[in-house]
């Protein structure tokens, strides 16, 4: 549907965070909707889920729906527990009927990157065990092709400076990610993360390939043939593609 969209190839983010703001909303908001009575629902990580969860709690109480969730973070777990949603583990679930989450890049072919948070591992995890995957997302976040936002990658500690060179040697640009002490930011797993300054991923499913059998990467933010539905908040709308 939006591969041939080229309203979505022309936009570009200008830096007005509360239009963001207000879409990633309208995009939660609407998410919530396809949550059903006795459903066990994937929750992801960051600020767009974070509406997403405020509007599913919403319907819970209201509507006195029966659902349990899995969390992709903690961040989410506690939110959604404070709001009144049930948290179970993926261990403690026979199945995920559906998981609704974040991203960072979308592209025309349906293909994601995401782990702008460092979640990308548990949420793949969450992801791949889900019948149906929903993505939601601000407009600016479709775009035509994968790359202009990092690569996440996340690392295991041991031997990841050998593992950064070899990623520079192959041209990826790596860089650490760190925090304003210049410490790495360490994930959930206590892992580090790269992130790939790219510019444009011409063969994302090659590249994910190259990456799967790199010893040390424990994950990597390539969502590939992953989602069945995206949801793109728009300032006063939102659109449902497919
Ligand atoms: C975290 C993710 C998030 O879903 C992604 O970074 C989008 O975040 P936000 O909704 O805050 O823009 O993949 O690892």
């Amino acid at each position: 549907a939006f591969a041939t969209n080229p309203e979505y190839q022309k936009l570009q983010y200008r830096g007005d965070e509360a239009l963001i703001a207000q879409e990633k909303k309208n995009a939660g908001k609407r998410a919530a909707e396809f949550v059903e009575d006795q459903m066990t629902v994937g929750l992801g990580t960051g600020s767009t889920v974070f509406y997403l969860v405020e509007a599913l709690a919403k319907r819970v109480k209201n509507e006195t729906l029966n659902i349990t969730a899995v969390a992709t973070s903690s961040r989410t777990a506690e939110l959604a527990q404070k709001l009144g949603i049930t948290v179970k583990s993926l261990d403690e679930v026979d199945h995920l009927d559906l998981t609704i989450d974040g991203a960072d890049e979308i592209d025309a072919n349906f293909q994601g990157i995401k782990g702008g948070g460092g979640a990308q591992t548990l949420e793949k995890i969450v992801a791949c065990a889900s019948s149906k995957n929903i993505w939601i997302v601000d407009e600016f976040k479709m775009v035509y092709k994968l790359g202009n936002f990092g690569l996440p990658l996340e690392v295991i500690p041991f031997g990841s400076k050998e593992l950064f060179a070899r990623l520079k040697r192959e041209g990826l640009k790596p860089a650490w990610r760190l925090d304003e002490n210049k410490e790495h930011v360490l994930t959930h797993n206590h892992n580090y993360l790269i992130d790939l300054r790219l510019g444009l991923i011409e063969h994302p499913h090659l590249l994910a390939n190259w990456l799967d059998h790199q010893v040390g990467i424990v994950e990597h933010g390539l969502f590939l043939d992953v989602v069945d539905t995206v949801v793109v908040g728009k300032s006063e709308k939102t659109e449902v593609i497919p």
